[in-house]
């Protein structure tokens, strides 16, 4: 049974009555979010490119808990659009989750000027965006933003620079605007994956799903990859109103990877 299947009232409701923007949010992290907000008493809209892509959260819009609104999140008048589908579905908004994101793994001689601006533009001015657009509603309401970063944005690698430098550019805008929000009452925080085991990383695994697992939890301290719902339980926290007074923080969830 997936996580959209279970009954919503199994756990605490951490986000009861809490209005969220879940970018990305029909598959791997941003899926797993939609699931586990909604089981902790949320609403939530998720966006994604990809309207075929919306089925994967149909339980979620059955139960009457999400709507799921088409949107490319660099687009910048895609932002009017989910901002006014939430307010005019939940009259409010009180946490925005700015989880889409795109990895382009290439050597720097192989990488196009395009495929550095998808990187800036995928995970960087899409979380810039999403956080100007729903500003003035958060203040409002005393919410809050968790963008999705990656550990790859604070410990690069000899791999995927370009995203690595979207991703870091990514976490001091995050951490600007976190300063900025606590004059506004919003608070605006970080979680920096390791490797997760999502929809992307299936995808890339194609056919050796197990054999690539088994190479990449070598290199992680608790020897495993992490689960999308692993991801999803830290932003529930840091979201909710336990965290109230955190702001500005940069949470590794990767296995021990950072330390190591
Ligand atoms: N999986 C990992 O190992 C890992 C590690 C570090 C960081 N992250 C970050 O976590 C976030 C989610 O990654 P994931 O692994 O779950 O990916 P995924 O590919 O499984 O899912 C990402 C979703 O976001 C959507 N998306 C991508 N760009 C978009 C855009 N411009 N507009 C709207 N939707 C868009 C995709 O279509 C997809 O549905 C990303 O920001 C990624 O960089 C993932």
């Amino acid at each position: 049974m997936s996580m959209a299947e279970r009954v919503p009232n199994s756990l605490p409701q951490t986000l009861a009555g809490k209005r969220a923007i879940i970018t990305g949010g029909t598959a791997g992290i941003g899926r797993a979010t939609a699931e586990l907000f909604v089981e902790h008493g949320a609403k939530v809209v998720v966006t994604g490119r990809d309207l075929e892509r919306a089925k994967n959260i149909q339980p979620l819009i059955d139960q009457g808990h999400a709507l799921f609104v088409q949107q490319d999140t660099s687009d910048e008048k895609s932002w009017a659009d989910v901002i006014s589908r939430t307010l005019e579905a939940y009259g409010g908004l009180d946490i925005l989750v700015n989880n889409a994101g795109r990895l382009i793994v290439k050597p720097l001689p192989l990488l196009s000027h395009d495929d550095m601006k998808l990187m800036l533009a995928a995970n960087l001015e899409s979380v810039f965006l999403g956080m100007r657009a729903a500003w003035p509603h958060l203040t409002k309401t005393g919410g809050n933003i968790v963008n999705v970063s990656a550990l790859m944005g604070a410990k690069t690698a000899a791999i995927g620079l370009a995203y690595s430098a979207a991703k870091a550019a990514q976490q001091a805008l995050t951490k600007s605007a976190a300063l900025e929000g606590a004059a506004h009452n919003i608070r605006v925080n970080t979680v920096l994956p390791g490797v997760i085991w999502s929809d992307g990383w299936k995808r890339l695994a194609g056919e050796k799903q197990d054999e690539t697992k088994t190479s990449v939890s070598a290199n992680i301290p608790l020897k495993r990859v992490g689960e999308p719902r692993e991801i999803a339980q830290a932003i529930v926290y840091l979201a909710g109103d336990e965290a109230r007074y955190i702001t500005g923080i940069e949470m590794t969830i990767d296995g021990g990877s950072f330390a190591g």
